[in-house]
């Protein structure tokens, strides 16, 4: 069933429920052999790279636990310290790294890059965030829904927060699973068109329903899930900072807002939290918040996406 192997891994828009759901089976395997303390060193002696032009907790971390069970060596890279800090071309770093190591896990900006160092490299790229994409998230996200709700049928997602890579994920997965999504914002914020209308296209043959409102109740009603997200993003000018955390406000997730939710609704965010901007401390720590296990769950399913593309 693996069609990744040797291949790149950049976006949910490139992928199709069988493959999706191909990594969510395998990263959640790969969490049966973790907690069975079962050795799976199946990438000994492989080295990879990993790229990090942004700051990173999840991330970074659960990549180099995950490579380091599958036996896998990282070198750790930052932009500052490369020659392509000082202007060397991007197609002239990727064949290098393609020379030296065995794949390359990035976390960059713009997503035309990630698409760039798979242009250049024959070996997989593994793309750990970009502004378009999160598709490690996407699948640690799977696995959680699977886990807490028993499976994606019937499931309504109410999404609050920003409209950028998470988002964009989100919006890929619920159309290509049928899962509902109503993504509650602010008048006026829309969707990149490109996802937008890839989404719709898959919302198509799904069944699933993809809203963009402005009414927090209609998109809280019935949810089985509530995803709570950043309002603004990374890198973003303070006085940009600013706006978003005011228009959002009314979207923020408090214990009032999960109430008008299903009754055993679970809360998910995919971190960092601001408490009290995006959501509360309350519902961080409440009974309803799943948000270590997703966390957790990141691990699993980067381990997943690196045995799957791993040559
Ligand atoms: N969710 C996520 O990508 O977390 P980090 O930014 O800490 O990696």
């Amino acid at each position: 069933r693996n069609r990744f192997r040797g291949k790149d891994y950049l976006a949910f828009k490139d992928m199709d429920r069988e493959e999706i759901e191909f990594i969510v089976d395998l990263s959640l395997d790969f969490k049966k052999k973790w907690a069975a303390r079962e050795p799976h060193e199946y990438l000994k002696g492989q080295v990879w790279a990993a790229l990090f032009e942004k700051n990173s907790t999840r991330t970074r971390n659960a990549f180099q636990r995950a490579a380091a069970d599958l036996g896998i060596t990282t070198v750790y890279l930052r932009p500052d310290e490369l020659q392509s800090g000082r202007g060397e071309p991007l197609k002239d770093t990727a064949r290098m790294f393609d020379r030296y190591y065995d794949g390359l896990f990035i976390r960059t900006f713009g997503h035309e890059i990630v698409e760039e160092y798979a242009k250049w490299m024959d070996h997989p790229v593994i793309n750990g965030l970009t502004t378009l994409a999160h598709p490690t998230q996407g699948i640690a996200d799977l696995m959680t829904i699977k886990e807490k709700k028993g499976g994606y049928k019937g499931i309504k997602i109410c999404y609050a927060g920003n409209l950028y890579n998470v988002c964009y994920t989100t919006m890929i997965m619920c159309a290509t699973l049928g899962m509902d999504l109503y993504v509650a914002r602010p008048e006026g914020m829309e969707p990149v068109q490109e996802i937008y209308e890839e989404t719709m296209r898959r919302a198509e043959a799904t069944g699933a329903k993809i809203v963009f409102t402005s009414d927090f109740d209609e998109a809280l009603k019935d949810a089985d899930i509530v995803y709570g997200m950043s309002h603004y993003s990374m890198g973003q000018a303070p006085e940009e900072v600013e706006r978003l955390k005011k228009a959002f406000h009314p979207y923020q997730v408090t214990m009032e807002a999960m109430k008008k939710a299903k009754k055993d609704a679970i809360f998910m965010h995919c971190l960092p939290a601001y408490r009290g901007i995006d959501v509360t401390d309350e519902v961080m720590e409440s009974e309803q918040s799943v948000v270590w296990d997703q966390g957790e769950n990141r691990m699993h399913s980067i381990k997943g996406i690196l045995a799957a593309v791993a040559r």
